[in-house]
C-alpha cells in the first residue's frame, strides 16, 4: 500500500514557477512591482506606465510611454454586439458574471484571437486593458439606466473609464485617486486568478479563455469579491458606534470579516495602508454616507488590530478600504470587483505570457483515499 503523501491543501507554501515581475514580502509588509517598490511607484507613477512596466519588464520613456497610450485610447471601442449583449441582459445580473460573459466574446471579434505568437499576445494584452474598462464601463452606465457611451481618444485611460460610466468628463482630483486605485490592484504574483490563468495558459490554451479564467476566479468573496462584501459588511454595521458590538459577534460566530487577512501577508498589506491615507482624507468628507463609512472602517480597523493582528497574523488587505473611497467617487458596489478585474489584466498578462516562454502543463496529483474493484451490482440487484 502506498504511504500517504503530504496534501498542500490550497498549494499553500507550494513554488510552482520563478518571476521576476512580483515580489510580496508578507513578512515585512514589502510589494515590489519589478523591483519598483508599491510606495515608490504610488508617488510617482501612473496605471499607464505601470502596464507598460509589467508588460515590457521596464519603464517607457516619453515617446515609448506616448505610443502606449495612443494604442490603448485606439482599442477601446466594443464590438457593438457586446454592448447589446450587455443591454439585453437582466438588469439583475451580477456584473462579475456579465463581464466574464462579454469578456469572453471579444475572442469572437478579434483577428488575432487564436495567434499565440508573442506579437499577437502583447496586441491583445494591450487591448484588453482598454476593452475590459469599457465593458466594465457600459455596464455600469447600462445598469444606472443611461445609454452606452461611446469612448474618447483623447482622454487618459481613467479619465476614459469614469467618462464611459458616468457619462461626463471627470475631474482631475477624481481621475487621479482611481488612478492610484488601478496602480495598486494591478499585479500581486501568483494570487488565485493569475493561478487560473496560468493553468488555463499552461494548456496551450488562448489569451482570452486564460483571462476569463482568471476573471471567474477573481470573482470569489475570498478574493477579489472581498471589497463588495466589506462594504456591505460597513453597511450593515450602520453606525461607527455599533462597530464594536458587529465585530465581536461576528467573530463569536465564526464568521470571518471580510478585507482582512491574506495568505501571504501576515503583517499589514503595504497597498492597503496607502488607500487608508486617502480614507483619512475622508474623514472630513461633506458627504455624510461617505464620513460615516469612514469612521466604520477606521474603528474596524481598529478593533480587529487589537483583536487579531499582532496575535494571529491577521491585518487589513487591499479590499478593506476600499469601499469607501470608491464610494466617495460615486462608483456603486457592484462594480468594484469588475474593476478590480480591470486593473488585473496587465498583471495577469504579463504572467501568462511569462510562463508560456517556458511553458509546462500544469497538473498536479490528488491522492485518492477511495475504495478501489467494486463489484459491479445491476441496477435490479441495488
Ligand atoms: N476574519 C476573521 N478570521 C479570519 C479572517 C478574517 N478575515 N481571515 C482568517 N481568519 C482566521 C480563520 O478563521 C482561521 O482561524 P482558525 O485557525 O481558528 O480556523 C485562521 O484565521 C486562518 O485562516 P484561513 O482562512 O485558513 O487562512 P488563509 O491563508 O486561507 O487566509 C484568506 C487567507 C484571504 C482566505 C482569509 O484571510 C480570508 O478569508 N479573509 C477574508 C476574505 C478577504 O478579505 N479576501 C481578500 C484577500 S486579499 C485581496 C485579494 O486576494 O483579492
Amino acid at each position: 500500500m502506498e504511504s500517504k503523501p503530504e496534501i498542500k491543501l490550497g498549494l499553500e507554501g507550494v513554488y510552482f514557477t520563478e518571476s521576476e515581475i512580483c515580489k510580496v514580502d508578507g513578512i515585512n509588509g514589502k510589494l515590489y512591482y519589478y523591483g519598483y517598490s508599491i510606495e515608490t511607484l504610488a508617488e510617482n507613477s501612473n496605471f499607464e506606465e505601470t502596464c507598460f512596466l509589467l508588460l515590457n519588464g521596464r519603464l517607457p520613456d516619453e515617446s515609448e510611454l506616448s505610443a502606449f497610450r495612443k494604442t490603448l485610447a485606439s482599442e477601446r471601442e466594443l464590438p457593438a454586439e457586446i454592448v447589446s449583449v450587455i443591454r439585453a441582459s437582466a438588469r439583475t445580473a451580477n456584473a462579475m458574471d456579465l463581464l466574464r460573459s462579454t469578456f469572453s466574446m471579444l475572442s469572437l471579434y478579434d483577428k488575432d484571437a487564436n495567434d499565440n505568437s508573442e506579437e499577437a499576445n502583447m496586441r491583445k494584452s494591450i487591448r484588453f486593458m482598454s476593452k475590459i474598462a469599457s465593458i466594465t464601463a457600459a455596464i455600469g452606465s447600462f445598469r444606472q439606466g443611461r445609454e452606452y457611451v461611446k469612448p474618447d481618444s483623447s482622454m487618459g485611460h481613467v479619465e476614459n473609464f469614469l467618462y464611459m460610466l458616468n457619462g461626463k468628463k471627470p475631474m482631475a482630483e477624481e481621475v487621479k485617486i482611481l488612478d492610484l486605485m488601478f496602480l495598486l490592484h494591478a499585479e500581486h504574483s501568483s494570487n488565485a486568478s493569475t493561478f487560473s490563468g496560468i493553468v488555463t495558459a499552461s494548456t496551450l490554451s488562448d489569451l482570452h479563455s486564460s483571462i476569463t479564467s482568471a476573471i471567474g476566479t477573481l470573482k470569489g468573496p475570498l478574493h477579489g469579491g472581498a471589497d463588495e462584501a466589506a462594504l456591505h459588511m460597513m453597511h450593515a454595521i450602520g453606525s461607527p458606534e455599533n462597530t464594536e458590538a458587529y465585530i465581536n459577534d461576528a467573530l463569536a460566530g465564526k464568521k470571518k470579516i471580510m478585507g482582512f487577512g491574506h495568505r501571504v501577508y501576515k503583517t499589514y498589506d503595504p497597498r492597503a495602508r496607502i488607500i487608508k491615507r486617502r480614507l483619512e482624507e475622508l474623514r472630513g468628507s461633506a458627504d455624510e454616507e461617505v464620513k460615516n463609512l469612514t469612521n466604520i472602517a477606521l474603528a474596524a480597523e481598529k478593533l480587529m488590530i487589537d483583536k487579531l493582528g499582532a496575535s494571529h497574523g491577521i491585518w487589513p488587505n487591499v479590499d478593506f478600504f476600499s469601499g469607501p473611497v470608491y464610494t466617495d467617487l460615486g462608483i456603486p458596489d457592484y462594480l468594484f470587483t469588475p474593476m478590480f478585474a480591470v486593473s488585473r489584466v496587465p498583471g495577469w498578462c504579463a504572467h501568462i505570457m511569462q510562463y508560456w516562454k517556458s511553458n509546462r502543463l500544469v497538473r498536479p496529483l490528488e491522492y485518492y483515499n477511495g475504495e478501489i474493484d467494486r463489484k459491479y451490482v445491476p441496477i435490479e440487484g441495488r
